[in-house]
């Protein structure tokens, strides 16, 4: 497995690839899980190169947020790469992608603003921003992302079609534990009991509210499922139904049922924030 620390190292590698190679690209923060090694999976499958890369991102963090306590586990991200057969891991410094002076973002406008983007101001400029830098270097033809991030998903596929840019944007299930919790690097932060017995309550209501809309067309139980994950400990940040792909507010009295949704939520769960969602399928 090439193992690159250098942008530009790992750009002269890249150049002597055959252009008729397939290249899979999985970008990742680190501390891999089931979760993102069923990203590679994917990608091994689909590509006859993959590449990783690893770097927490501090343009994605807010002043207040985990940036420095972010878990780093990267002897073990190495070793879960190359059991999988991973082709190349790239590494870069924050020097390397965010030189002296460094002073361009990338911000798409609308996708980007709902949800976490209120919760999480610059996050997603942070997220484009490096997504985009690393699609430069890494130029792949299919670029692999959990859906448990949705979001982030589709803004970066809305970025992807506004910037013409020549890949395609793969949404990969969420693997859940056995409870129906979603994988996360930050799950190790909460105490046996709230992973165990109060987290997975999230996966539970978004399910509940998939099965009412669509057999009811609506989610009369939202408020309930907020009161009773806020009764449960959750500090709710959001839980709210949007359209896809644009994430527009969604009203129940003028859906017609030919268009996706999403079902997000977003909270506190002693001190650690938990995101999850389901997406309904429309009726074609
Ligand atoms: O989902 C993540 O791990 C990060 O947001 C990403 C896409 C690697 C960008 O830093």
């Amino acid at each position: 497995m090439n193992v690159f620390r250098s942008i530009q190292d790992f750009k002269n590698w890249r150049s002597k690839l055959p252009p008729p190679v397939s290249v899979g690209f999985v970008p990742t923060m680190g501390a891999l899980h089931p979760g993102h090694a069923s990203l590679i999976r994917r990608s091994l499958l689909e590509n006859d190169i993959t590449i990783l890369s690893i770097f927490v991102n501090p343009t994605q963090f807010g002043p207040n947020e985990d940036f420095n306590q972010y878990p780093r586990t990267l002897e073990e991200d190495l070793e879960l790469a190359r059991s999988l057969r991973v082709d190349a891991v790239l590494l870069p410094t924050v020097a390397d992608v965010y030189p002296t002076h460094y002073s361009t973002m990338i911000c798409e406008s609308v996708v980007s603003k709902p949800l976490c983007g209120i919760f999480r101001p610059g996050h997603f400029d942070g997220v484009t921003t490096i997504v985009l830098k690393l699609f430069l270097g890494v130029r792949p033809n299919h670029a692999y992302f959990g859906m448990k991030d949705a979001q982030q998903f589709y803004v970066i596929q809305k970025m992807v079609k506004d910037l013409d840019l020549e890949l395609s944007v793969v949404g990969v299930d969420t693997v859940r534990e056995e409870s129906g919790l979603a994988l996360s690097s930050r799950n190790r932060y909460l105490s046996s009991d709230a992973r165990t017995r109060v987290a997975p309550m999230i996966y539970t209501w978004l399910c509940r509210l998939r099965e009412e809309i669509l057999s009811k067309g609506a989610a009369p139980s939202i408020q309930l499922a907020a009161r009773d994950l806020k009764e449960a400990g959750f500090q709710i940040q959001y839980l709210e139904i949007r359209s896809l792909p644009r994430l527009e507010s969604f009203d129940a009295s003028i859906w017609q049922k030919d268009q996706d949704l999403l079902i997000a939520f977003a909270g506190l769960l002693e001190k650690t924030r938990l995101i999850d969602n389901v997406i309904v399928q429309a009726i074609h």
